[in-house]
């Protein structure tokens, strides 16, 4: 398959550097969106890791997905500075809002939610980032033009 001559290729590339496995995995998930089932298996073998050490990888860091992601990606800040200006109060908004939880993708496919550890915009706290750009000092008016924006 696609998948697998990609990955193949990947991991024959990067499999000389110190520590291959982090960044193989991220390529993976630049090539297809996400680290796909069918990959891990192949990367195991490729660096003489146990399946279960490549799985125990992905899930631990939450960079990684397992399932391909929605038309938008949303990140809501849940570092320290976020959560002293009312990240919490955010994320529960927006979870109602889109009906899903954090690492869930919407039924649609429209948007993928998930938490990131501090996006550099403490001073604009609490922030997120939509398909790449950050945007600071949500409020609910600033949360409800980007769930309208996900949805359209
Ligand atoms: Fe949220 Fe730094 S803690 S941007």
């Amino acid at each position: 398959t696609e998948i697998a001559s990609r990955t193949a290729a990947i991991i024959d590339e990067m499999k000389g550097l110190e520590g291959p496995l982090l960044p193989i995995l991220h390529s993976i998930q630049e090539e297809f969106g996400h680290v796909p089932k069918d990959a891990l298996p192949m990367i195991a073998d490729g660096l003489n890791l146990s399946r279960a050490e490549a799985h125990g990888v992905v899930s631990f860091y939450h960079d990684f997905r397992a399932k391909p992601a929605g038309r938008h990606v949303l990140k809501l800040c849940q570092a320290e500075a976020c959560q002293s200006m009312g990240s919490d109060a955010v994320a529960a908004k927006v979870k109602q809002l889109l009906g899903i939880d954090f690492h869930e993708t919407a039924r649609d496919g429209s948007v993928t939610l998930e938490p990131v550890y501090c996006l550099g915009l403490c001073a604009c706290s609490p922030s997120a980032m939509l398909d790449g750009e950050v945007i600071g000092r949500l409020d609910d008016e600033k949360i409800e033009e980007i769930v309208a924006e996900v949805r359209s």
